[in-house]
């Protein structure tokens, strides 16, 4: 057991104080590193107090997804299943999500989740805020599906994020295409997609997660084109909610998701997805290069591409990667 979990465990047996001599006999760990440590806990959230001769008392317990408290929550069958990697402070957990998965075959369901990221990346490379408060997770996956199917790993994902958010808040969520969860029509989620593909197989999946949930959105907006409208978990409620609750929820519904989009027909992701969505029926932009095209969107496809009926009712078929839709 790592050294912090060591004083952890040892924290919650005493019912008072303990007091550094003891928990150096106990643990092994010299005496003057156990201020370290113990300090270690409070970053991770875990409120600690300590008395001059008496030594140090749990007060209250972390709401962070620290990999020894998600992991004995976590229900799964492969996701984080042993394989959690947890940081204070990161550039981007998908980025380090991509070096883990490069070096290491046996990554498949490796979960790394940061509690504030110094370089987080959205789609289109554009930046995405993260500070703390925020739940900024990447998942490793090694598909055994055709390269066609990584097309609907993000609807897969957007549907987790959508089952964790109305299960832990009950806010009323609404999936927008091609993978954004919204609020009153505002960007509370987002995912964003990286992948190795090697003659038509996958290799490895990379599914990045933001979710705005403890966050002030006004500081995120500050950062974003006035058109872009955000809110985050806890504006809409009025209070916070629990990080460590909603991570874990989101990665059960991810792998509930994903197995049925490997073991079973894939089709039932997108039929799941539309009925999540508000999308279909609603006027729609495209920003395609320089021009903009307006329509109604009228289907998405078994691949997850979206039909828009043109204002001059011609069908355009558009893929993710290529055009920005607004409605
Ligand atoms: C989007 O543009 O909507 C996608 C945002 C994805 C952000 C997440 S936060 C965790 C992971 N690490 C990153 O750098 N980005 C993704």
């Amino acid at each position: 057991m790592p050294p912090e979990e060591l004083i952890l465990s040892l924290l919650r047996l005493q019912k008072g104080y303990i007091s550094e001599k003891n928990l150096a006999n106990e643990t092994g760990i010299s005496i003057s590193a156990i201020p370290k440590w113990i300090n270690l806990l409070r970053k991770y959230g875990y409120d600690i107090e300590s008395r001059h001769r008496r030594g140090y008392r749990l007060v209250g317990e972390t709401d962070l997804p620290v990999p020894w408290e998600l992991a004995k929550r976590l229900d799964t069958l492969f996701v984080g299943k042993d394989k959690i990697v947890y940081r204070l402070t990161t550039h981007s957990t998908q980025n380090l999500a991509i070096l883990l998965a490069e070096k290491n075959p046996d990554s498949d369901g490796l979960v790394i989740i940061a509690e504030q990221q110094k370089s987080g990346r959205g789609r289109e490379n554009r930046e995405w805020l993260s500070p703390k408060g925020g739940v900024w997770l990447s998942v490793v996956l090694r598909p055994c599906m055709p390269a066609s199917n990584i097309t609907l790993l993000p609807f897969a994902a957007a549907l987790a994020l959508y089952d964790a958010i109305k299960k832990t808040t009950q806010l009323d969520a609404k999936l927008r295409w091609p993978n954004d969860v919204t609020i009153s029509g505002k960007k509370v989620a987002g995912i964003l997609i990286d992948g190795s593909v090697e003659a038509e197989r996958i290799n490895y999946a990379i599914i990045g997660i933001g979710v705005n949930a403890n966050v002030d959105s006004s500081v995120i907006s500050s950062h974003l084109e006035k058109s872009i409208k955000v809110t985050s978990l806890s504006d809409e409620l009025g209070h916070e909610t629990s990080i460590l609750g909603l991570t874990k929820e989101i990665l059960e519904r991810l792998d509930y998701y994903y197995t049925q989009l490997e073991h079973r027909n894939p089709r039932t992701i997108i039929e799941e997805w539309k009925k999540k969505s508000d999308i279909l029926g609603q006027k729609v932009a495209l920003m395609q290069s320089n021009r903009t095209i307006q329509g109604i969107a009228a289907d998405v496809k078994e691949d997850g591409s979206l039909v828009v009926r043109a204002d001059n009712c011609e069908d355009i078929n558009v893929v993710a990667s290529d055009i920005y839709v607004t409605y």
